[in-house]
């Protein structure tokens, strides 16, 4: 009883608010065209058998995502999410072992560490700039047993250099170093083909972001075949992900074109938000890698989220942030989301 009264006090992890024409909190692919994503999910459902458990269908999301990837399917272990495999991931490191991240960063994350009794140390990114201090990371990564970066980061939206991650990587080789990847499709560069140089090296993918199926529920780790295979054959659900989820992730990933122009608009969106948003007085906008733009609002805060409100637009509050001060995020919607967006900060005084 003790333990579950201790849990109790663990921050909860604030879900995204519910549906709306104009949510732009969680990061979703809301340009996508819904239509093209309900006539595949349609076709889906004829071509599976529900009373079967789903082995053809693993099997060929797992060859389809290898060759769409480029890397062998033996390096790949499917879950419900990628959240999933993090908590298994947390089993792994185990109670009472240490983690360094940084902060900001993907809350849920730092709340599942505290679930699992895995101490969690953080590194202040820098405000000006969202630049992490390479030797002060690695110094306290010492002492830990993992780390966790995500590349682009959550909520800042910055990838980091790559030359800072290999530095990371080469320093800590006796740690398990999880690099979550979520928004990786918006960004620069990947280090998916590095998991075969570094044993120790694993990387998170979704297909809730940029391929657009949140709702599926399907993410998944990419590591070396080793630790992959260990992982996929000990630690992993027989069946984490459902029959309907694998043969909609098999049928997009098969068609990728509206998924990668989507993207595509999502990058040029990103820029032209940023460009306007940056002329915005009293703000300060920050450059992103990702499908969402970081803004840390000063004075005007609580008038930009009530204006927002008032629009029905949902953005991610983030309130205060040590170091920044209160912040919002911003997903990056459709033209004319966007184009609501502008008017409405050109508008607050
Ligand atoms: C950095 C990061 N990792 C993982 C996730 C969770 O992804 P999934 O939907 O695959 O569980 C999110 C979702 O917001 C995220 O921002």
């Amino acid at each position: 009883m003790r333990e579950i009264k201790k849990i109790s006090t663990i921050e909860k992890y604030t879900i995204p608010s519910g549906n709306n024409s104009c949510k732009l909190d969680a990061n979703e692919n809301v340009v996508l065209d819904k239509n093209f994503l309900i006539n595949i999910s349609l076709n889906s459902l004829k071509k599976i058998d529900l009373r079967r458990y789903p082995i053809e269908l693993y099997e060929d999301l797992y060859k389809k995502l290898s060759n769409y990837l480029m890397i062998s399917k033996r390096s790949l272990v499917l879950g419900s999410g990628s959240d999933q495999i993090i908590d298994l991931l947390l089993t792994l490191i185990g109670r009472g072992r240490r983690l360094t991240s940084i902060y900001p960063t993907f809350s849920y994350f730092k709340t599942r560490c505290q679930l699992h009794k895995v101490g969690f140390s953080e590194i202040l990114l820098s405000s000006i700039d969202n630049t992490l201090n390479n030797g002060k990371f690695i110094e306290d990564a010492k002492k830990s047993h993992a780390i966790y970066l995500c590349s682009p980061n959550n909520p800042t939206g910055n990838q980091f250099e790559k030359s800072q991650i290999l530095e990371i990587l080469t320093s800590l080789e006796n740690n398990l170093v999880i690099i979550d990847e979520a928004y990786v499709e918006f960004a620069k560069y990947s280090l998916t083909r590095l998991v075969q140089k570094y044993p120790n090296l694993v990387i998170l993918r979704t297909f809730s972001k940029a391929v657009g199926l949140a709702g599926a529920r399907i993410g998944y780790m990419i590591a070396n075949e080793e630790l992959a295979d260990l992982f996929r054959n000990k630690i992993q659900l027989p069946y984490a992900v459902n029959s309907i989820s694998l043969a909609i992730a098999i049928s997009v990933i098969s068609n990728p074109e509206k998924m990668e122009k989507s993207i595509s608009l999502i990058k040029d969106e990103r820029e032209r938000l940023y460009r306007n948003l940056s002329n915005v007085k009293k703000i300060n906008v920050y450059k992103s890698d990702a499908n969402f733009l970081f803004i840390k609002c000063n004075e005007k805060y609580d008038r930009i989220l009530e204006a927002l409100e008032n629009s029905r637009i949902i953005v991610k509050a983030l309130g205060n942030i040590e170091n920044y001060g209160k912040c919002i995020r911003i997903t990056i919607g459709t033209k004319k989301m966007n184009n609501k967006i502008l008017s409405i900060f050109n508008n607050i005084q």
